[in-house]
């Protein structure tokens, strides 16, 4: 799996990686998912004191970890996570120091509008990544990640499909999530070449 990833991101710089979470690891993380549900926290636009709620743009509802003290739940996703990260620099000196992420649900008929991660100058964001959490997706169901090239071109409609993993360059890819008819989950994060803390 690792160095089909590690291909990927040579060649096309983004890759899709099936079943990525095991089953067991998405109930474990559901379970956790629901326990927490009430502390999720309306995602906002922009930056610093820009920071609004805009559900024009997007709606999901965030829960951000600390991957440094991870919760005994996301302690083998982190290690992968880790992992990744370590091949990532070994073959692409990214110079990848740190990683965060958060776990993200948009309600139903909610969505994100087309973006880039790494929108500001000198963003440290390098690679993106985004597990799939819900347990099944139907095609009818929405929600998909549609991947972008600078020039506006679709490369790839993703399903979030249960324990699907995409990563992708932060700075060169545009993306956006389409309405979904179902609560959608995920755990998406980046990593930085900086240190977080
Ligand atoms: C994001 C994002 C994509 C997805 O949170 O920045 O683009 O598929 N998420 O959830
Ligand atoms: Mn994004």
């Amino acid at each position: 799996m690792l160095d089909q990833i590690l291909e990927d991101i040579d060649t096309q710089g983004w890759s899709l990686a099936s079943n990525f979470i095991s089953d067991s690891e998405l109930t474990s993380i559901n379970n956790y998912f629901d326990e927490h549900k009430s502390e999720f926290v309306a995602a906002k636009v922009g930056q610093g004191q820009q920071k609004l709620r805009n559900e024009e743009i997007r709606g999901d509802y965030t829960l951000w970890l600390d991957p440094l003290i991870p919760h005994k739940t996301f302690l083998s996703v982190t290690q992968k996570l880790d992992d990744l990260q370590n091949h990532l620099n070994q073959k692409f000196f990214l110079g990848l120091k740190d990683f965060e992420y958060h776990l993200a649900y948009y309600p139903a008929s909610y969505f994100y509008r087309r973006h880039v991660d790494a929108f500001e100058k000198g963003s440290s964001r390098i690679i993106s990544f985004i597990m799939y959490l819900n347990s099944s997706w139907q095609d009818t169901e929405g929600g998909e990640l549609v991947i972008y090239d600078r020039e506006g071109k679709t490369l790839k409609k993703v399903t979030p499909a249960p324990g699907l993993m995409v990563c992708f360059l932060s700075h060169d890819f545009p993306h956006e999530v389409l309405t979904c008819q179902k609560e959608r989950r995920s755990l998406t994060g980046w990593m930085h070449n900086r240190n977080l803390n």
